[in-house]
């Protein structure tokens, strides 16, 4: 069977794209320090080889590359998906070198083993799926929305840096050493896996929908609304929300083409619609039946007002098709996935 190394897939995103992995015949093999990631969730729900390990050590990625590791011996490497990464923005700002190492240094090291790998087999590199973000657009202008993945990139905060400087990187690889890559730049994902028994839980949790329910849930539970201000039609910052098992299928197909083409490509992947944090917190009211208080506060600096991708170039390339179009059946499987963890806990 084919093998695929999943680097952070003890995380949110990596953890709903192993399923997808499984799904499309492919046997992953995780590889995650466990710094935010959850060892039961690939363990005990997923039921995949955990290798606990940085992916930057570049010794232990040759192990597994080579197939000199318990958990890839005798197998077929076909590709790896780096997720492995910290993704707070605020925290990148005050501390910016834990970003440039864990996300960047930590990259580069493991492209390294990529390379030194293919010079031992005498063979073509291993194709490599990163994930990006939309942060590295930075804020764009009302007329550079929805966001085209030749839209200028100019990140505001290191988090967004670090990850477009990985892009440069992997754009570099791939034009002198051949290496397959795929860039994907998610917007918001969001949602869990619809059987309830993976979903988002990041601690600390900054994303909206987990919050949300998380207040809703509390009692004398509220929700701070970051900033009422903005120019938008109620004042309140509009995102592209991407269900989680959508982006995992996109993983899967944007491997599948590399391996066949050993191209270089790049695909925004979201849903193409915005919608505003008033009408996230109102669709949560309705999936949930419950009230929640709204604190307005200030704005968080450099939150654009909107970042909306168009996903046309990933729908007709790799023939994504994104199964959950609106927000409320979103938003439905995080609250199924909440309830049935506060059930377990
Ligand atoms: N969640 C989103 O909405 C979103 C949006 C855009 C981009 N992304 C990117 O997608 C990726 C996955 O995001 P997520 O929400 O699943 O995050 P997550 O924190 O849930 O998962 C990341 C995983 O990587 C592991 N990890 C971190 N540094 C590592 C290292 N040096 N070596 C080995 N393992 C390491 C963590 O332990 C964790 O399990 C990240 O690269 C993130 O920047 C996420």
């Amino acid at each position: 069977m084919s093998t695929v190394i999943v680097a952070g897939g003890a995380g949110y995103i990596g953890s709903h794209t192993i399923r997808e992995l499984q799904n499309g015949g492919f046997e992953p093999v995780v590889l995650d320090n466990l710094v935010h990631g959850h060892r039961k969730i690939v363990e005990d729900v997923l039921r995949v080889p955990l290798v606990i390990g940085n992916v930057g050590d570049k010794k232990l990625l040759e192990k597994l590359l080579s197939g000199d590791h318990p958990s890839t011996r005798g197998k077929d490497i076909k590709g790896i998906m780096h997720f492995a990464a910290y993704a707070y923005v605020g925290e990148s700002v005050i501390d910016p070198a834990k970003y440039y190492k864990n996300n960047l240094a930590e990259t580069i090291m493991l492209l390294d083993a990529l390379l030194e790998d293919s010079k031992k087999r005498n063979s073509k590199p291993i194709p490599i799926v990163f994930s990006s973000t939309c942060a590295t657009y930075g804020l764009p202008l009302d007329t550079e929305i929805p966001i085209l993945e030749t839209n200028l990139q100019n990140p505001i905060n290191p988090y967004g840096r670090s990850k477009l400087m990985i892009e440069k990187i992997l754009i570099d690889y791939h034009k002198a050493y051949k290496l397959p890559v795929s860039i994907l730049r998610y917007f918001n994902a969001a949602g869990a896996h619809i059987k309830g028994d993976i979903g988002e839980d990041h601690n600390p949790e900054t994303h909206l929908i987990p919050l949300v329910l998380e207040a809703l849930f509390k009692k004398d539970g509220f929700i701070k609304v970051n900033g009422i201000d903005y120019p938008t039609f109620d004042g309140t910052c509009i995102r592209d929300y991407i269900h989680v098992s959508d982006l995992a299928k996109a993983h899967v197909l944007a491997l599948n083409k590399i391996i066949n083409d050993r191209s270089l490509s790049i695909y925004n992947l979201g849903n193409g619609k915005g919608y505003s944090i008033m009408e996230v917190i109102n669709a949560a009211k309705k999936v949930t039946g419950k009230e929640i208080k709204i604190f307005e506060s200030k704005r968080r600096q450099g939150d654009p007002p909107v970042l909306v991708s168009l996903p046309e170039k990933a729908k007709k390339e790799l023939l994504w098709n994104p199964s959950f179009q609106d927000l409320e059946s979103i938003i439905r499987t995080a609250w199924n996935w909440y309830l049935s963890r506060n059930k377990l806990q």
